[in-house]
């Protein structure tokens, strides 16, 4: 395959968003609802590889009722965000980290893998060229969304000979719509995520689709997200439906359940260790227990916990709810802890603070 990085075509959309109609979606944008005038497009073709890379208008694709990805779901995704630095100019965080989780999903589900250095200027290019879409929201970032899918019109079971890498822009306000300082969770018991051998520390479209009806349930249950537990044993909690979770302990150690091969593995959770430690902190990756996450919250040994990923930065936890009850966190609002932790991640990406690890990828 031809190692050097392609470049991309530039193809202006014609027929832009009107800057006032812009203006007013970026000051509300709230997740994902709200996306940009342009998009990069990449094609692979077996035999030609990766080629016919271009930025270009954002709109809606023309797919063969036959697309592969349409029956059998070959599909993969990123979510990485860029933030405004205080000079104006736009950083990434953490790229690199999700070009090698991308092409790590891309070898789960049977797809080539881009070279990183192809992810890394679909960004950059895409960036630039909608750099006006910055949303003026109080803690708004660029959400970057990078996928893949099998675009081979066939309806045989069996790899696609043919993709299309796509990277969409949405500006972004927070995640959870309730605004709340806590998020409650409801414990899946019906349901799981992921098996071992499965496709748990992926990132492709099917694990969220099966995860959509355990959501509605902790929905039906007055809960934002869902906790969902080990396949095996029904009882060590893995994640949730699309976010990592922490523990914080009366000692001020932290824990978080190990990368079991069930779980995705967070970019956000990699940080967020990496910096606890930095700060002295005691972390553990050890597997913990529904049972004892409960006992432990009504002695009070663990204080707080919270969720974690780019899409909810890091989002206290407070009420917990099962068919058997429910249990609080702490006062059920905001640690002390999770706040602090939180803090020290965005100073980081926002530039506030020193990059002393290298994550801020600046886009000149
Ligand atoms: N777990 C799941 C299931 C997710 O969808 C996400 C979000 O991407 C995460 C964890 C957190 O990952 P990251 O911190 O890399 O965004
Ligand atoms: C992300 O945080 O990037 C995710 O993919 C989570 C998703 C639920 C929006």
């Amino acid at each position: 395959m031809a190692a050097a990085p392609l470049s991309f075509a530039l193809e202006r959309n014609a027929g832009p968003v009107a800057v006032a109609d812009r203006a007013k979606l970026l000051a509300d944008p709230g997740f994902g609802r709200v996306f940009t005038d342009h998009m990069a497009v990449v094609r692979y073709t077996e035999g030609k590889g990766w080629h016919d890379a271009r930025i270009t208008a954002r709109k809606p694709l023309m797919l063969d009722p036959a697309a592969a990805v349409l029956h059998y779901a070959q599909e993969i995704f990123e979510g990485l965000k860029a933030y405004k630095l205080a000079d104006g100019s736009f950083a990434m965080f953490r790229p690199d980290a999700n070009a090698r989780r991308f092409n790590a999903s891309a070898d789960r589900l049977a797809m080539p893998q881009i070279p990183e250095e192809t992810f890394l200027e679909s960004i950059r290019q895409l960036v630039r060229v909608d750099r006006d879409w910055f949303p003026t929201v109080e803690g708004g970032s660029l959400y970057i969304r990078p996928f893949m899918f099998a675009s081979e019109v066939f309806l045989g079971v069996k790899p696609s000979s043919e993709y299309l890498y796509i990277v969409i822009l949405s500006p972004v306000g927070g995640y959870f719509k309730s605004g709340a300082p806590a998020v409650s969770l409801w414990i899946s018991q019906n349901y799981t995520r992921a098996a071992p051998g499965g496709t748990g520390a992926a990132k492709c479209g099917g694990n969220y689709a099966s995860s959509l009806v355990a959501q509605a349930e902790a929905s039906k249950h007055g809960c934002d997200q869902v906790v969902f537990l080990d396949a095996a044993e029904h009882k060590w909690i893995e994640e949730l439906g699309g976010m990592n979770v922490f523990f914080v302990f009366e000692d001020g150690s932290i824990q978080t359940p190990p990368l079991s091969g069930t779980i995705l593995p967070g970019i956000t959770r990699d940080s967020l260790m990496t910096l606890a430690r930095a700060e002295g902190l005691t972390v553990r990756e050890q597997p913990y227990s529904i049972d004892q996450w409960r006992a432990d919250a009504k002695s009070g040994k663990v204080t707080e916990a919270f969720a974690c990923g780019t899409a909810a930065v890091v989002t206290p936890i407070g009420r917990v709810k099962s068919p058997e009850g429910e249990f609080v966190m702490g006062s059920g609002g905001p640690g002390q802890t999770t706040m602090r932790i939180k803090q020290k991640l965005v100073d980081i990406q926002r530039g506030v603070a020193p990059d002393t690890n290298g994550w801020v990828h600046k886009i000149d």
